[in-house]
């Protein structure tokens, strides 16, 4: 990575009130669970992952992230599920809202005119709570927890020895 690269993704964030709720329900799935936790301070809702970003290339993007248009709304996360590949066990909802859906694409289809290449896939609304899960676990039910969204952040994020460390650069109001 070069000196002036940074790396840097769209989310979701909670606020000091849905994160207590979040951590006091997540903390029975994850006992029962063997991997590697995420700690309750950096759970999110990725909706864009840039990768290394280019100074240039950030204020294209932030420039995107400010002309986006959306209405504030409700995620109900209700569900816990894995994905085999990244081998992680997370929370998300078994009713994605529309909007949700709405803001990750237009944030996606307007990041590639700032030269950034996103996720080709569909946008599946999650958030890891534990890695290194090696194979499916029996998957608990969960007390679903509520949480208004009216805003959206962008993250720089620094791999270090003891896992990614987030900052937040700048936020958004839906
Ligand atoms: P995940 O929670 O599903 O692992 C910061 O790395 C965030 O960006 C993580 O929440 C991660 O999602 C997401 N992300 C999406 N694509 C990624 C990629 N190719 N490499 C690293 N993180 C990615």
């Amino acid at each position: 990575m070069n000196a002036e690269a940074e790396r840097l993704f769209f989310a979701l964030w909670p606020p000091p009130e849905v994160r207590a709720e979040l951590a006091h329900q997540v903390a029975g799935v994850v006992a029962e669970i063997k991997g590697k936790p995420v700690a309750t301070d950096r759970l999110h809702v990725t909706l864009a992952f840039l990768g290394e970003t280019q100074l240039a290339q950030r204020a294209c993007v932030e420039q995107v992230a400010a002309g986006l248009r959306g209405d504030p709304f409700e995620l109900v996360l209700d569900r816990i599920g894995y994905f085999p590949r990244p081998r992680v066990v997370w929370l998300g909802c078994q009713e994605p809202p529309q909007s949700l859906g709405e803001l990750a694409a237009a944030l996606n289809d307007g990041l590639g005119a700032c030269g950034c290449r996103t996720d080709t896939r569909p946008f599946r609304v999650h958030i890891t709570l534990m890695r290194k899960v090696r194979r499916k676990p029996a998957l608990a039910t969960i007390t679903p927890v509520h949480w208004r969204v009216d805003s959206f952040v962008l993250v720089r994020s620094e791999l270090r020895p003891d896992g990614a460390h987030y900052a937040i650069l700048r936020r958004w109001d839906l």
